[in-house]
């Protein structure tokens, strides 16, 4: 049967709606080869709207959004704004008020993704990172007293709810177990003597429901240089909001870099939109060039085909994308190549309309 699917459409800021445009591209072309709908709502949200309205949203933002099946996102930040407003009012605004407590990091070495490390492949570099993406580091608590004077002090306060550790680690568990593969912790239990020994003490009791799950736990600095030098030990990665979000930049640059990392911000619920975007920012230093790559933006569209359930259209993308990569003409500045944004974009539809033509064929 035919679902319609209502998306909004936030491109942002800088490369935002370049990136965003080609996602869309290829999102219309899945309609074209299934029985997926799309309708698409553009919001002019971000900070030139900021810079008009004193805002980075609509004052009943929220309220607008709640009402569609998924948000699709190009990047927020541009130079004249600080960082922590357009962060904190749009993006993080979003994920904390549709409760996204699941932020999903595939790293996965396509084939004809560079990669800095030698004789490295998809073998080597397959990991889902399971960020947890509604309180820690990032809750936004704290503090600054005395400011300005000798003893001016600040405080940020990491926030590790039982509710909320527990709910993410679940999770994890049990995509883990779904998916056949065992399950790593991040965690530094040793110098945050409670924040992470809670973290550990929630893992190893919820790995006790879990016996079927293999897994392993890591300290942070420990995980980032095994990351580097022994990446195949990872498969799916559960950790703090802070860690995740560190650590999944290094992953970005093992994978490709970041013009090929994509991120799904997930309320598992579905009572409220899951919100899909690339992890990179707005790139001001090469905003309006048309030279950014719409890669990573292309892949997050293929994380919101698969959690409508558009598992096989999802894993087309994807293979489209790995095959522009091995063929290498079209491709972005920092992929090597000299080609437009547009033109990538172009390239993947042609490569997905023809793998769907070759397989139809087939049948
Ligand atoms: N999710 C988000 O919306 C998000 C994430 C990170 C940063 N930001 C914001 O973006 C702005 C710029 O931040 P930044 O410079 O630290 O990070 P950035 O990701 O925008 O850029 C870092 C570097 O990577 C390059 N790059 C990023 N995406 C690319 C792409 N698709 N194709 C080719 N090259 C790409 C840029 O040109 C730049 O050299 C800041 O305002 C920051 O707050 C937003």
């Amino acid at each position: 049967m035919t679902k319609l699917y209502k998306i909004a459409v936030i491109p942002g800021d800088g490369i935002g709606p370049e990136v965003i445009q080609e996602g869309v591209k290829v999102l219309e072309k899945a309609v074209e080869l299934t029985d997926v709908r799309f309708d698409f709502h553009y919001f002019p949200w971000g900070c030139e709207y900021y810079l008009q309205h004193g805002r980075m949203m609509a004052e009943d933002g929220i309220e607008q959004l709640r009402q569609f099946d998924a948000i699709y996102l190009g990047a927020v930040g541009f130079p004249g704004v600080p960082d922590h407003i357009s962060l904190w009012d749009l993006l993080l605004k979003i994920r904390k008020e549709f409760d996204q407590y699941v932020n999903i990091r595939p790293i996965t070495l396509l084939d004809g993704a560079p990669c800095p490390l030698k004789n490295t492949g998809k073998e080597q570099v397959d990991m889902l990172f399971i960020r947890e993406n509604s309180e820690g580091e990032y809750a936004g608590a704290g503090d600054w007293l005395f400011k300005g004077r000798d003893n001016e002090t600040v405080l940020q306060t990491s926030v590790f709810s039982r509710k909320g550790t527990e709910r993410i680690i679940r999770y994890a568990f049990e995509t883990a177990r779904k998916m056949g593969q065992s399950l790593t912790s991040i965690s530094k239990g040793n110098a945050l003597n409670y924040s992470m020994v809670f973290w550990d003490q929630v893992f190893a009791e919820v790995a006790s429901e879990y016996p079927d799950v293999p897994t392993h736990s890591y300290l942070v600095d420990a995980a980032s240089m095994l990351m580097i030098k022994q990446p195949e030990r990872f498969q799916v990665v559960v950790t703090s909001n802070l860690f995740g979000d560190i650590l999944t930049d290094l992953g970005a640059a093992l994978a490709g870099g970041l013009g090929l990392a994509a991120g799904a911000n997930i309320n598992p619920e579905r009572t409220h939109p899951s919100m899909f975007e690339p992890i990179h920012g707005s790139a001001p230093d090469i905003a309006g060039k048309g030279i950014a790559n719409p890669l990573a933006a292309i892949w997050s569209a293929s994380q919101m085909l698969e959690f409508f359930g558009y598992e096989e259209l999802a894993g087309s993308v994807l293979k489209a994308i790995e095959q522009v990569m091995v063929e290498g003409a079209v491709l972005t500045p920092d992929m090597s190549g000299k080609a437009a944004t547009s033109e990538v974009g172009d390239r993947v539809v042609e490569v997905l309309a023809s793998m769907h033509a070759a397989a139809k064929a087939q049948a």
